[in-house]
């Protein structure tokens, strides 16, 4: 049997802004089910890197894969669709609705594509199949007793797992997260580590987790990657890179 390839492969990704190479030559793996912190001091490329994935900003040179297929030229739905999901830092949500019709609006979204707007108006009755999947996420995430709250209501933490939860809607393959605890307490930032887990262990969903907070990126990844000013500069277990001069001379200045 062939050996099964990796997940997401990028190969010499660069991107720059006018003279700033904000990417350069980045090159690694993501295996199916893993899970992979991107960390790395402000500026050193992360977010860029991330936009490349997900297709909002175009890499100038390299190769990004997914499951073997190159992701070169297709618009940001449409990675969506063959399996990249990704989180929003900011929580754009109906903030009118409860967090059960929100997550529904993005399970039909999904399932209906194109007929969304037809639904949205005529409020037609949710299948019990969509019903059960907009459960599943919701127990999935911890949102099980927030069903009926409005979106408006909850506090960011708990935004966060609704935002979680919606990209977890499409059933991603990869789930791409920038900086997902910024703004939350210690509390809520252990709770958001602890759903990271359980997406990885019951879905088998892959985690490309871009992080400032060392912590929860300790609590979550199986392997790190390292970036500064642009470039890779470290790879391996949290523990390994975290020895590393190399990281520890880039973070100088920065509270490790
Ligand atoms: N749209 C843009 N136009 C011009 N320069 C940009 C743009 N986006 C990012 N940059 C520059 O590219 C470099 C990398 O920025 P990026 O936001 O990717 O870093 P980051 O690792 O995500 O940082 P942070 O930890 O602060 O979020 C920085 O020098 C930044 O100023
Ligand atoms: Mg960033």
């Amino acid at each position: 049997m062939a050996e099964q390839g990796p997940l997401l492969a990028l190969r010499g990704v660069a991107k720059a802004f006018g003279g700033v190479n904000a990417v350069q030559d980045i090159t690694f793996d993501v295996q199916a089910g893993e899970s992979v912190g991107l960390v790395g001091p402000n500026g050193a490329g992360k977010t860029t890197l991330f936009n490349c994935v997900c297709g909002q900003l175009k890499n100038d040179r390299g190769s990004i894969e997914f499951e073997g297929r190159s992701l070169r030229g297709l618009p940001t739905y449409k990675r969506a669709r063959m399996g990249i999901g990704r989180t929003y830092q900011r929580a754009e949500v109906f903030a009118d609705m409860t967090v059960r019709d929100h997550l529904m609006v993005a399970e039909r979204a999904r399932s209906r594509a194109g007929r969304l707007w037809k639904d949205l108006c005529n409020m037609s009755r949710p299948t019990d199949e969509e019903c059960e999947k907009v459960e599943g996420t919701m127990a999935l995430v911890g949102l099980t007793e927030l069903a009926d709250t409005p979106v408006s209501a909850l506090g960011l933490g708990n935004c966060r797992l609704v935002e979680l939860a919606r990209a977890l809607a499409g059933e991603p393959r990869l789930l791409l997260a920038d900086e997902p605890s910024s703004g939350l307490d210690e509390h809520e930032t252990a709770d958001l580590a602890a759903v990271l887990r359980i997406i990885q262990r019951d879905r088998g969903t892959a985690v490309l987790l871009v992080e400032h907070d060392l912590g929860i990126v300790a609590e979550v990844v199986d392997r790190a990657v390292v970036m500064d000013l642009g470039s890779k500069i470290a790879e391996g277990s949290f523990e390994e890179v975290m020895e590393d001069p190399v990281v520890r001379h880039a973070y100088l200045g920065q509270s490790v």
